[in-house]
């Protein structure tokens, strides 16, 4: 009989990570070796009972939805996005931010043709936002530093997520729209959920009392 594979997360590496990690730790998993400096892509916990890939977020629904990790921790904007067909198990509070419409204050003035221009890394948010307001628009996708989009003239506007606000003020843009809220969110295979019950679901119970505690 082949022998069960680890638990496995899928963790978005960057702005989501350390408090993911931290959670994590605070519901007994042990996660010392996830903050060794290392190259290793796969990684475990000292027991070998769980298994550990860090990957970058747009990616993070894909692991879960084909099932090579059963628990993924990933930003709201990424699942929207994305639009995988995982279950959302919990929202988990930390990486607060505003998915948001944003541009020179005087838009009006400095756009002079029909068809609006938005810049963002989000396509299909920006895409399905704008077709419910029934407003054509030209969606440029960007992978990166989205803002530079109406600075040097390639769009109008951007749509992008804004955390602290200081990257539009230090271009001089501002939020104009403000389409939903963001947090990092729990995610799980729908397959494992149900294989896999007995190990995840008390995890999860653990998961929801830390974050209610914060
Ligand atoms: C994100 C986002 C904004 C910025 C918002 O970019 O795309 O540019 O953070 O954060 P703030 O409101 O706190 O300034 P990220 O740092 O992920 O880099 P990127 O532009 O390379 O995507």
């Amino acid at each position: 009989m082949t022998e069960k594979r680890q638990l496995t997360f899928a963790l978005a590496k960057g702005r989501l990570a350390e408090n993911a990690v931290e959670i994590l730790e605070q519901c007994g998993v042990d996660c010392a070796p996830l903050k060794e400096q290392t190259r290793k892509l796969v990684l475990f916990d000292a027991d070998r009972k769980y298994r550990f890939i860090f990957v970058k977020p747009a990616d993070v629904p894909t692991y879960i939805e084909r099932g090579v990790a059963d628990i993924g921790v990933v930003g709201k904007d990424t699942l929207l996005e994305e639009s995988k067909d995982i279950y959302e198990m919990l929202d988990l509070k930390f990486g607060a931010c505003r998915m948001c419409v944003a541009g020179f204050s005087s838009k009006e003035e400095s756009i002079t043709h029909s068809t609006l221009r938005v810049a963002s890394k989000y396509v299909h948010i920006a895409k399905d936002y704008y077709a419910a307001k029934g407003i054509d628009v030209d969606i440029v996708k960007l992978t990166g530093s989205v803002e530079l989009g109406p600075i040097i003239g390639l769009t109008d506007i951007i749509v992008d997520i804004v955390e602290s606000g200081k990257t539009l003020e230090a271009n001089g843009l501002v939020v104009l729209e403000e389409i939903c809220k963001l947090s990092a969110r729990l995610v799980v295979n729908k397959v494992s959920l149900k294989t896999r019950h007995r190990e995840i679901m008390p995890l999860i119970d653990k998961i929801a009392k830390v974050v209610e505690m914060k």
